[in-house]
């Protein structure tokens, strides 16, 4: 690994610019505005270039001057770098000539984007000297969490709403994490969070890590641009919970094209959450600044159901300042997007991959994308873990004994699976 120049300057505030030393705080102490970190791009620009970042590791660590450690990753130094796939099965699907996939759904080390923020935010973590760190979930930042403290041997306490997906639960369990189920929705979840963070002290990644945290979505933007041979998409479609990764995607373009490792080129960014639970989607349709917290989320798409989201108010500022829109598909169009990706390119993502595909394929109906112009599909996770949003809707197998004459006969038929073809299944029983 290359050696991690130092070009983190602190933190700023969002809103009013103040600026503050590097410290695990994340809201301004005046204004109330959420905390970022400053880069001193000058000095970035000294070792930054396409080919010396050509020339690293295959992983998001080969644009470590844009992301805010102080030393060298002390996990997830293989996470990122995903394939970048040119989809032209699905863009026939959607009526579209040049469609590509980023698929995160096999991000190391537990197939979601969520690698990215964890491995930037448990870095950060030991660098100020925290033993325990946790999070508030949907449920792949809590696989990401826990297996990331196992690497790191930090104690690990995590947070779930208690009715979410059984893999996304094993998939916390199985690393030896404390894992605690809240009888509520997400936003309670995290309301008792903030709580925790403030009397146990602990490096909640997502509360008081945040500032730092959440710059390691912008990995997922700087991977399009460079695996686009360094040209920025005419559209990018995003699955949006708090908001933070279409927000740092949008970052993560302006970085590149202020470094000149891009040519300067208008993309919009496109959201998708669920009808079930799409507060930020509702207000860029409905034209409104503030969005309306929901607070029953009632969808499939459990990654996504955040009710109020943290940084709802920027992404809803991405989305307009790029000119782009954002759709809500029902749960039904989350299904049929999960399994077109799957039956058309062989990539099986979980619920918000079939948000952002269904919200894509609106956006094409709608002539918000145009047939012949770049766009790229984010696909942020696994649908392993999410299989029991669409056990019922793909075909269940035909049983038959070990016989050529029962496969003949099941093939004649057509392979019809049992539920339609009661005598295929009973077949030489
Ligand atoms: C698979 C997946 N995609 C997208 C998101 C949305 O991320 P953000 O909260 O940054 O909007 C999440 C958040 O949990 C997620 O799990
Ligand atoms: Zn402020």
């Amino acid at each position: 690994m290359a050696s991690h120049s130092t070009v983190t300057s602190g933190l700023k505030c969002r809103e009013c610019g103040k600026a503050y030393p590097e410290a695990p705080v994340h809201v301004c102490e005046f204004c109330f505005g959420p905390l970022e970190v400053s880069y001193d791009y000058a000095a970035a620009a000294k070792t930054l270039s396409r080919r010396s970042i050509e020339r690293r590791p295959h992983s998001m660590w080969r644009y470590h001057e844009l992301l805010p450690l102080q030393g060298e990753p002390r996990v997830g130094t293989t996470t990122g770098f995903t394939p970048l796939v040119r989809a032209k099965n699905l863009g026939d699907a959607l009526g579209l000539n040049q469609v590509y996939v980023k698929n995160d759904a096999v991000c190391s080390p537990t197939l979601s984007f969520k690698d990215r923020v964890v491995s930037v935010a448990h870095s950060k973590a030991i660098e100020f000297g925290f033993k325990v760190v946790a999070c508030a979930s949907t449920g792949n930042l809590a696989n990401s969490v826990a297996a990331n403290a196992s690497a790191a041997r930090l104690e690990c306490y995590v947070f779930i709403p208690a009715d979410l997906e059984r893999g996304k639960v094993l998939g916390t369990s199985v690393y030896g994490a404390h894992v605690v189920g809240i009888l509520g929705a997400y936003d309670e979840v995290n309301r008792l969070c903030s709580e925790i963070a403030g009397k146990y002290g602990w490096a909640f990644v997502n509360i008081n890590i945040r500032p730092y945290y959440s710059e390691g979505s912008k990995s997922f933007g700087f991977e399009i641009a460079e695996q686009l041979d360094w040209r920025l998409p005419d559209h990018v479609v995003v699955p949006m919970a708090g908001g933070s990764l279409i927000t740092k995607i949008g970052k993560a373009f302006k970085e590149f094209t202020q470094l000149g490792l891009v040519r300067k080129h208008p993309v919009r960014i496109h959201g998708s959450q669920a009808a079930g639970c799409s507060p930020i989607v509702t207000a860029i349709k409905d034209g409104t600044t503030v969005f309306k917290p929901v607070k029953k989320p009632e969808t499939i798409a459990k990654s996504l159901a955040i009710g109020n989201p943290a940084d709802g108010f920027y992404a809803m500022k991405t989305i307009r300042e790029s000119h782009a829109w954002a759709e809500n598909p029902t749960d039904d169009e989350i299904v049929w997007g999960m399994k077109i990706l799957a039956q058309t390119e062989g990539i099986f993502g979980e619920t918000a991959a079939g948000v952002t595909v269904a919200g894509a394929h609106r956006l094409a109906k709608a002539g918000k994308i145009g047939k012949d112009e770049v766009v790229v599909i984010s696909v942020t996770g696994n649908g392993l873990k999410t299989q029991e949003a669409i056990a019922e809707a793909v075909d269940k197998p035909v049983v038959i004994p070990p016989s050529l004459r029962e496969f003949d006969e099941a093939l004649k038929q057509g392979l019809t699976p049992p539920d339609q073809a009661p005598k295929a299944a009973a077949a030489g029983r």
